[in-house]
């Protein structure tokens, strides 16, 4: 099977690809590298022996598309291409709606026109706002509470309101929890750019001495401990979630809609001491005051993806630090830049 993977390059996609290839399947990345580096091609081959089919370009850019799905005949779209910092959204609302809305539909439609009709779509459990109990399911109301958030919720009803017009394509929203963890080899990893917004990163980037300590936004949430649960997933979960929805879904017509986590939420005090055993090192800390935006709680009924994908979760909170750190340790850095 042929996948164009949109934003292939990035953490999520790139490891990915390194399943698809492991399990013959063919990805064809497309990414703008606006958030990754042009190493991530080496590593992924250094891991299967393949190196992928590259394209460096932008999905909005519609010319370059229709060269792209013409080059190369495509059975099926993982779209991962898009911005992700909450912050920024807000400050660059503009950018957001252009990048995650427009991108998207300058993509599906650049796949009509190719007479591809397989699309799976990284969505967020942000998407579910402040659920008003745990754990989720996907059937729970969903609301948003910043760009970022809107974006998703936006390009899921633009998603649903394509299907319904044209019903012989197969649509899957997959709603990822909270993804961390790396590659077990420890070739490939999380890379953000500039200070870490989200709790591994930062956590890692301490562990290695990057950071003095880090920020435990608030320890007065109703919780096992007063700080943030959340359901960490290991990315090759969650990518080996993308296999299983393209091979039990992605040739059914419809819209399918699918949970991708454990089912078990961890604090963040929870996840400082798991990593701090994980790398033999103490994980300077400071508590300080809520984040704004954040929620006490969020994991995932993950029911649905293991009934209908035959998929759940295996790996451990000890194996997520453990490759986390890993990567990190060997690539304090991130990736090289050629
Ligand atoms: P990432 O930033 O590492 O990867 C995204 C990739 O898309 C990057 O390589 C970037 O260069 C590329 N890209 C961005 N805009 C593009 C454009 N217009 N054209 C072409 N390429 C473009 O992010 P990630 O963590 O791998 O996330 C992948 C997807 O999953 C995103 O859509 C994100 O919103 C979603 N998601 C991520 C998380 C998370 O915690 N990482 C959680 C829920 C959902
Ligand atoms: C955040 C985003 C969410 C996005 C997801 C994945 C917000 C409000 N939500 O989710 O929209 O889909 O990332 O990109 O930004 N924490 C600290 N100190 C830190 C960082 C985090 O204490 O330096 C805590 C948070 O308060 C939270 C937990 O760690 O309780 C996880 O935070 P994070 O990794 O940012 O993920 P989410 O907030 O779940």
């Amino acid at each position: 099977m042929r996948v164009l993977v949109t934003g292939g390059m990035g953490y999520i996609g790139s490891h990915t690809c390194v399943q698809m290839i492991e399990a013959g399947m063919t990805p064809i990345i497309l990414d703008n590298l606006y958030n990754s580096k042009k190493s991530v091609l080496s590593r992924i081959e250094m891991l299967t022996g393949v190196s992928p089919a590259f394209y460096e370009g932008d999905i909005r850019d519609r010319t370059f598309l229709d060269k792209v799905f013409a080059e190369n005949k495509i059975d099926a779209v993982i779209h991962f291409a898009g911005l992700k910092a909450v912050g920024e959204s807000v400050e660059k609302p503009l950018e957001y709606y252009d990048n995650n809305v427009h991108g998207t539909l300058v993509l599906v439609e650049a796949m009509r026109a190719a007479g591809v009709g397989s699309l799976i779509f990284s969505s967020s459990a942000t998407v579910y706002g402040d659920p008003a109990s745990v754990p989720i399911k996907e059937d729970f109301p969903t609301s948003a509470t910043n760009p970022y958030g809107r974006s998703k919720l936006m390009v899921e009803e633009c998603l649903t309101d394509i299907q319904h017009a044209y019903p012989e394509m197969s649509i899957t929203l997959l709603r990822y929890f909270n993804p961390v963890g790396s590659h077990q080899s420890g070739l490939m990893g999380e890379d953000p750019q500039g200070i870490p917004n989200n709790l591994m990163p930062f956590i890692s980037q301490v562990a290695v001495g990057r950071r003095e300590f880090l920020s435990v936004f608030g320890d007065d949430y109703p919780t096992v401990d007063g700080t943030g649960v959340r359901d960490y997933i290991h990315v090759l979960d969650l990518a080996d979630g993308h296999l299983a929805a393209l091979t039990h879904k992605g040739s059914e017509a419809g819209l399918h809609i699918y949970n991708l986590g454990t089912g078990n939420g961890f604090s963040v005090l929870q996840m400082i001491d798991a990593f701090s055993k994980a790398a033999g090192v103490e994980v300077a800390y400071q508590v300080v005051s809520r984040r704004p935006g954040d929620i006490a709680e969020c994991w995932a009924d993950p029911a649905k993806a293991k009934e209908e994908l035959h998929w759940q979760a295996t790996r451990t909170i000890d194996d997520m630090t453990a490759d986390t750190w890993r990567w990190q340790s060997s690539n304090p850095d991130g990736y090289p830049d050629l």
